[in-house]
């Protein structure tokens, strides 16, 4: 309901007259993971009730439960992965925990509910390789799925506009693409797009929303989620809306909304925003306050937070393998200040002009804030405010994200494990995929290419995250440092 990341993103459409009083009135509480659009601390404080017991997914790190303890939550019932639970009165659930370093923060999770007889899949943001475990439990009557963008990029990239709206599209039809692709592999009953697009209302921020007609815009909303999905032969989704309430039994599904009128609602939906922009404003302002902090010194602050961790780091310190450079600016965006993170040197040092892997671009009061509450996720919470600009030589760089993401030792120490399995696991089994001998498991995160691979011409793409890998060389196309063993079929 707040909004999430630097006031950046807002809930579409609003969803503030809502009675959640009433809906905070609940026996249990199901937090999928700790995205700031997801776990809003304001929200769960302010309406949900503390007696409610808490469903938690198996994560490696216990910051989920720590930071819902802090808000006075007690009861928990920690779920293990792909176990189904029973609880009171016959509803069973069982929560699916992703968990590696580049899910979520450290962390994403699916809920599947079952109760008499017709069965539920929440899967939210989560991205697992396959959906096997839940079919395997039934025919599913429900699928919730993400569908629209949640990231930064292309937009925050110092590009040509004529390249961001190329990668743009591409973006979207891969995200569609792997929607898509979900589904038919679980084929529920009844599909239901949640969990976006987010808005942005501040002023800086509103050439982002999708109400311009810009092919490479990469947060569709609902609507557009059924255009696209008829394309594809899709009849059986259905549009939620705040306050939207859905019967499903194990033979059909009846949804009734709050709005007369659905298409007339997203017909109007660029007044929809204007008159939100204008009631959220003040909001808007009040967070912009909270953000100077001109006491703290940033490159002192860098140096003792990052230090410590490049010094422990092998995996993330050596994938990222260049220096990274913060330009801060002022709020009239004129640099005051230059800080080099030397990943190979190990230190936080002001910059020259060192050839940088990345450089990033933003405004000082953000980093002080980020320093300030002592911030361990700056991917989190920075970066996908999309309150910055980026420009990089080379491939994208996965290793940069998950550093940014680890500022603690806990969440650090996590990830080089995580990494260091995986580098060191074998991956024999291969499959033969349009003429070519490839390896099963996609080097990025383990996604069966057997129903996620793509092959056209020497390029396999893996449609779950959307990587490329050039097939005679089995060099990673997306990314540094991921090799993909391929040969011709013959
Ligand atoms: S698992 Fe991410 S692109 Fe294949």
């Amino acid at each position: 309901m707040n909004p999430a990341y630097f006031a950046s993103w807002f809930p579409f459409p609003d969803n503030s007259q809502l009675d959640w009083e009433k809906l905070g009135d609940t026996d249990y509480l199901y937090v999928s993971h700790l995205h700031r659009d997801h776990f809003d601390a304001a929200h769960l404080t302010r309406f949900v009730s503390k007696k409610a017991t808490v469903l938690l997914p198996e994560y490696p790190t216990s910051e989920l439960e720590d930071e819902l303890r802090a808000l006075g939550f007690s009861s928990f019932l920690k779920t293990v992965t792909n176990e189904v639970v029973e609880l009171d009165g016959g509803l069973k659930i069982m929560i699916q925990a992703l968990t590696s370093p580049t899910d979520g923060p450290i962390g994403d999770s699916s809920l599947w509910v079952e109760y008499d007889g017709v069965r539920l899949l929440n899967q939210n943001d989560a991205r697992p390789t396959d959906l096997q475990r839940f079919t395997d439990l039934g025919h599913v009557h429900a699928h919730m799925i993400q569908f629209s963008g949640a990231i930064w990029y292309p937009m925050v990239y110092e590009l040509p506009q004529s390249a961001k709206t190329a990668f743009g599209k591409q973006k979207r039809e891969r995200q569609f693409d792997r929607t898509f692709r979900y589904i038919d592999d679980l084929k529920a009953s009844q599909v239901f797009p949640i969990a976006g697009p987010p808005c942005f209302l501040d002023d800086s921020l509103w050439h982002l929303n999708d109400i311009f007609g810009d092919e490479g815009n990469i947060f569709p909303d609902q609507h557009e989620f059924l255009i696209e999905y008829a394309k594809v032969g899709g009849v059986n989704a259905h549009v939620l809306l705040p306050g939207s309430v859905s019967k499903v039994t194990a033979a059909d599904c009846e949804t009734s909304h709050l709005v007369d009128d659905l298409d007339d609602f997203f017909a109007n939906k660029e007044s929809h925003l204007k008159e939100y922009r204008e009631r959220q404003r003040p909001v808007i302002e009040a967070a912009k306050l909270t953000w100077e902090h001109p006491e703290i010194d940033v490159l002192a602050g860098m140096k003792e937070r990052i230090e410590p961790l490049l010094e422990e780091s092998l995996y993330l310190a050596e994938g990222v393998g260049g220096p990274v450079r913060f330009d801060l600016t002022d709020p009239d965006d004129v640099v005051i200040e230059s800080i080099l993170v030397d990943f190979p040197g190990k230190r936080v040092v002001p910059a020259a002009d060192e050839k940088v892997r990345y450089r990033f671009r933003t405004e000082r009061r953000l980093v002080e804030h980020l320093l300030f509450t002592g911030e361990v996720d700056w991917a989190n919470s920075l970066f996908l405010s999309c309150r910055f600009s980026a420009a990089r030589i080379g491939q994208y760089n996965e290793f940069v994200y998950a550093f940014f993401k680890c500022l603690s030792e806990e969440r650090l120490q996590y990830a080089e494990g995580w990494y260091d399995e995986h580098e060191n696991s074998t991956d024999a089994e291969d499959i033969t995929l349009d003429g070519w001998q490839v390896q099963r498991r996609c080097p990025h995160l383990k996604a069966d290419l057997t129903r996620f691979g793509d092959v056209e011409g020497d390029t396999l793409t893996c449609l779950l995250h959307g990587w490329k890998f050039d097939l005679p060389s089995g060099r990673c196309l997306t990314s540094a440092g991921h090799h993909l063993r391929a040969s011709r079929a013959e």
